[in-house]
């Protein structure tokens, strides 16, 4: 399998490149040269797959010396950081606003106290520009290749890979407990950085059967706007804290990806694009393209989700089926809603599956508020870890200070 750039002047890459390259050289995002098709017989076979047998299908990875670098809104950072504390040859360093991230989250990041592990919260920022630093060291050429740089975030086309792997599990799982097969599903996926939504699409354009993909956001909803309307603007105001804060996201880093497709792979016709959304800060596409393929050929829709109505989605989903769903995942849900998909259990022309991506505990306060239940209080790993030492680097970017960033990274080489 070879990658190569959205914008075009990439190509010919190695998984191993891809992945050590993060941001392409040229300012794009990497994309595989083409998507291999799962056929039939391969897709009967991988049925009876466990998780683990199927992520060894999809995917390979290989290990290297690295400084890891990431942006996050919560969530990444900590995996990132757990998956890499205490190996060798590898530094971690992990970028985020503070006062924009679950205390829980934080917690799992700046309670990990092996040396190779480096939180970094930026005050006053959003996760944006958390991203923007990133890209902007990225974009560093020599500092880049000096300190052997690799991102570890949704842009990274390994996380991508990866999370192909959720919609062939669950598809089979749900063809398994209906009887059926090759029965087309719906998948609803809360969305900030359009990561894990794009691997649904990539997993229906691999062939299995998804008959639609719903891009359900928070009231940061420049996404779900696009899906309605063909118009992708930034000019919608601030970012919003919401109660889904790893969704607390503008512009999303992966979208430049599914555009690369919309434009048929046209890497001209993408930089063109990009081009005016950098420029007027609006980009949009034809009513006809929205309608012919975002529509109908690539199966998506979107919904936007308020706050009240990811509280009363936490609320009636514990009382109706007593289980706890953490406030991004209430928003998969709820994002279905307005479509139709009313009864989760009940839903059976097309099954109906909800990505869920977080657990309850992390957002406490949020599903105390809608449920009364204290469910930060009752899971041990969570009290664990208040009783634990903490350690971060505080930088104040009001004025993005990138250079006390990159004298951080530079001073810390394993
Ligand atoms: C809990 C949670 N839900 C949803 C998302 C959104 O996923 P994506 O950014 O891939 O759209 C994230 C992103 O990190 C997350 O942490």
């Amino acid at each position: 399998m070879k990658y190569k750039s959205t914008r075009g002047n990439v190509k010919n890459l190695s998984f191993i490149d891809a992945f050590m390259m993060g941001l392409a050289d040229d300012g794009g995002l990497i994309v595989p040269e083409s998507i291999p098709i799962v056929d039939k017989d391969r897709l009967a076979k991988m049925s009876s797959m466990s998780f683990v047998e199927l992520t060894v299908e999809i995917m390979s990875i290989r290990k290297q010396t690295m400084s890891v670098l990431v942006a996050t809104s919560g969530d990444t950072g900590s995996a990132a950081i757990h998956g890499l504390a205490n190996k060798k040859g590898v530094n971690v360093f992990v970028l985020y606003p503070q006062g924009r991230v679950s205390p829980v989250q934080e917690l799992q990041m700046v309670t990990v106290q092996d040396a190779n592990v480096h939180p970094i919260t930026i005050t006053n920022s959003s996760f944006d520009d958390c991203q923007t630093l990133v890209k902007q060291i990225f974009s560093d050429l020599p500092f880049k290749s000096k300190y052997n740089l690799a991102a570890v975030n949704s842009i990274n086309w390994a996380r991508i890979l990866v999370q192909i792997v959720y919609y062939f599990y669950s598809y089979f799982l749900v063809q398994k407990k209906q009887q059926t097969t090759n029965k087309e599903v719906v998948f609803s996926v809360p969305t900030g950085n359009f990561g894990d939504v794009l691997a649904g699409f990539y997993a229906k354009k691999m062939g299995l059967p998804i008959r639609n993909l719903i891009v359900s956001t928070n009231q940061n909803d420049i996404l779900d706007k696009f899906f309605k309307t063909g118009r992708y603007d930034k000019s919608c105001g601030d970012v919003i804290p919401t109660v889904a804060p790893s969704m607390d996201i503008k512009i999303a880093s992966n979208f430049e990806r599914y555009l690369y497709y919309v434009c048929q792979e046209d890497a001209s016709k993408l930089r063109q694009l990009m081009e005016d959304f950098n420029r007027d800060g609006v980009l949009s596409i034809s009513p006809d393209i929205l309608a012919n393929q975002v529509h109908s050929l690539d199966g998506f829709l979107s919904s936007s989700v308020g706050h009240q109505e990811i509280l009363d989605t936490i609320k009636t989903y514990y009382q109706t089926f007593n289980y706890l769903v953490d406030p991004h995942t209430a928003i998969g849900i709820a994002g279905s809603k307005s479509h139709g998909l009313k009864n989760l259990n009940k839903f059976t022309d097309n099954p109906l599956i909800c990505l869920s991506t977080a657990h309850p505990a992390k957002f406490g306060d949020t599903v105390k508020l809608a449920t009364n239940v204290d469910i930060e209080n009752q899971y041990q790993a969570t009290k664990q870890l208040l009783e634990k030492k903490q350690s971060k680097l505080n930088v104040n970017t009001a004025n993005c200070n990138i250079e006390e960033i990159k004298q951080f990274i530079s001073n810390k080489r394993v």
